[in-house]
């Protein structure tokens, strides 16, 4: 009777779908985290000065920030027992699959402890999270599990943790520090993207912060969402192997033969460039030429890029690169392997993830999330002899 649809409701009578931390124009192609331009960040900031922008609103002062840092490093350790954990799943697990779990698993070490204390269960897991997936990236290379080394700064701690190893010393590499670091920024919040939602979904039921994060993980790790910068290496790799050349892979992606479609292009919200992917493509040459590495599968990259940008099946249908599409070539050449791409999206999304969660309970307003149906199924019927 109201004219509206399905598609109006969404979230309307579930978790607040308003928030103050970070602002999409889709048709422009802006992204801001609570007033600053993407760009700016990604050229002057932190990775840890911005987790404390999208958490607490404003940019620290030299104090705050030390002092956040300083907590950070405090808390890198893992419970002995929780690093028996890696020993039970297969090396073969996807390391998506163990971040979320192992997440879910830490919690079981505070229950009953600070539940309240949202800011020490931030800081565990801004802390935590890096060194899970450092053993999970171990784990899948069946290598000794380093200890965190609290002299060394966030990124080069982590950094270290895959890198490195128990036979030499970890030689620190700025260009992959910066590199990364500015990486970090890019995916540190995008508004109320799937895995973004259902953080706050299960936030809304009053479920603890680790469970929200765990469910967050797993929502990212489909290949529509975080999933797809791993799917992209795919892509790539099969296009350089099958030797079929990008033209001909296009046509059977507007054919739509078997579902393919060109990952990491298209959005739900950018019908114009994805900024970060400006910023990810800008710095793709400067990176691999830091890291001395050079890979034929940017160049099938950027072929397919321009190819696509002048075929009228994508312009009419505003499908641009997203952050997803040059990230993975990125990451490749830092060493990390495909699987622990989505990985990398998840630490990056961490502080955006909490700073929704925390922003909506700490809203009187907040009510349990329940995304609004439209029935459109069979009128009542009468059940036969009833
Ligand atoms: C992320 O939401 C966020 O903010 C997410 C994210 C974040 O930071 O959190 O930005 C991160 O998830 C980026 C997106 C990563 N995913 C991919 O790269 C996977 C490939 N992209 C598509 O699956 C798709 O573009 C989506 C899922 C990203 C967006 O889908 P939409 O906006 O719902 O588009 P659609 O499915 O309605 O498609 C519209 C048309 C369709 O064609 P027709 O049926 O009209 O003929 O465009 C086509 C689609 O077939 N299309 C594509 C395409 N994406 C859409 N065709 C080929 N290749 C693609 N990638």
């Amino acid at each position: 009777q109201t004219g509206l649809t399905a598609l109006d409701y969404g979230f309307v009578n579930t978790a607040s779908t308003q928030s103050e931390i970070t602002y999409i124009d889709g048709n422009q192609g802006i992204l801001r985290y609570r007033g600053y331009p993407i760009e700016q960040l990604a050229e002057h900031s932190t990775y840890l000065e911005v987790a404390w922008l999208l958490l607490y609103g404003s940019l620290p002062t030299a104090d705050e920030l030390g002092e956040f840092d300083e907590k950070i490093r405090r808390h890198t350790l893992l419970h002995e027992d929780l690093k028996r954990f890696f020993s039970a799943l297969p090396h073969t697990a996807h390391p998506m699959s163990v971040l979320s779990s192992a997440v879910s698993a830490l919690s079981t070490y505070y229950e009953g402890q600070d539940p309240d204390d949202v800011e020490l269960t931030m800081v565990r897991l801004l802390a935590k999270l890096p060194v899970i997936a450092a053993y999970a990236h171990k784990k899948s290379l069946g290598q000794a599990f380093l200890y965190p080394d609290n002299s060394l700064s966030f990124v080069d701690n982590f950094l270290r943790l895959n890198f490195g190893n128990m036979a030499e010393p970890y030689e620190i590499d700025p260009v992959l520090s910066k590199a990364l670091d500015r990486l970090l920024i890019l995916h540190e919040d995008h508004e109320q993207n799937a895995s973004t939602s259902t953080v706050r979904l299960v936030g809304s039921t009053g479920a603890n912060l680790y469970a929200s994060i765990s469910a967050g993980i797993q929502a990212l790790s489909g290949p529509l969402h975080g999933g797809a910068n791993e799917a992209v290496l795919q892509m790539l790799a099969q296009i350089r192997d099958s030797g079929e050349g990008v033209g001909k892979f296009v046509e059977r992606v507007k054919r739509k033969e078997d579902g393919v479609k060109l990952m990491g292009f298209g959005h739900r919200v950018y019908k114009n460039y994805d900024p970060r992917a400006t910023i990810v493509k800008q710095s793709a040459d400067e990176v691999l030429a830091g890291l001395g590495v050079a890979d034929p599968l940017l160049d099938i990259a950027k072929e397919l890029e321009q190819f696509a940008l002048q075929d009228d099946y994508f312009k009419e249908r505003r499908l641009y690169p997203n952050v997803d599409f040059y990230t993975g070539v990125i990451y490749k050449a830092m060493g990390f392997p495909t699987r622990m791409f989505t990985v990398l999206f998840a630490i990056g999304r961490l502080p955006g993830w909490m700073a929704h969660w925390r922003e909506m309970n700490l809203d009187p307003q907040t009510k349990i999330g329940r995304p609004q149906q439209l029935y459109i199924g069979e009128p009542e019927r009468r059940y036969p002899g009833a």
